[in-house]
């Protein structure tokens, strides 16, 4: 084989994966629905705690096995640290940060959300599981990150 005919080869080879990995996005986007976070609305980082309803971290029941939780994450803790749900509770997050960017990711779920200053936060997830679970901060935010972590307790 001369040489360009393999150069040739790895064109084509290159070329089939990336229609490949693009058609892959196109069907879990538009096929399967699948969709990052969203960024829900903008906020003034430096007025988070004036702004509802940030201004009222916690839990709450706000239907029939449905509640809210309001978080604010600055470094380096979360508010609230921990968070208690029955079993079965769809539960709906909504985060920000005051400070730097931070992670929010309940191991062992799809709860995974990057919490970015000045933006909203929103995620569902039901949790079917009983048991303790970790709520760690996933983004490096400074001296204090690796003790940057929460609890979620479901009964
Ligand atoms: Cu917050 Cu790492």
């Amino acid at each position: 084989m001369k040489a360009h005919s393999y150069e040739n080869a790895f064109l084509i080879t290159g070329g089939i994966v990336l229609a490949m990995c693009a058609s892959a996005l196109a069907y879990a986007t538009f096929g399967m629905g699948m969709h990052l976070p969203g960024r829900v609305a903008q906020i003034d980082p430096a007025k988070v705690y004036q702004t509802p309803p940030f201004n009222k971290p916690g839990v709450r029941k706000i239907g029939e096995g449905r509640y809210e939780v309001v978080l604010v994450a600055q470094a380096w803790a979360f508010m609230p640290a921990e968070i208690r749900v029955p079993r079965n509770a769809e539960v709906t997050f909504t985060a920000t940060s005051v400070d730097v960017i931070h992670g929010f990711d309940i191991e062992r779920t799809r709860v995974n959300m990057m919490l970015i200053p000045g933006q909203v936060g929103r995620l569902t997830h039901t949790f079917r599981e009983p048991g303790e679970f970790l709520l760690l901060c996933h983004e490096y935010c400074g001296a204090g990150h690796h003790m940057m972590y929460g609890k979620v307790i479901i009964e």
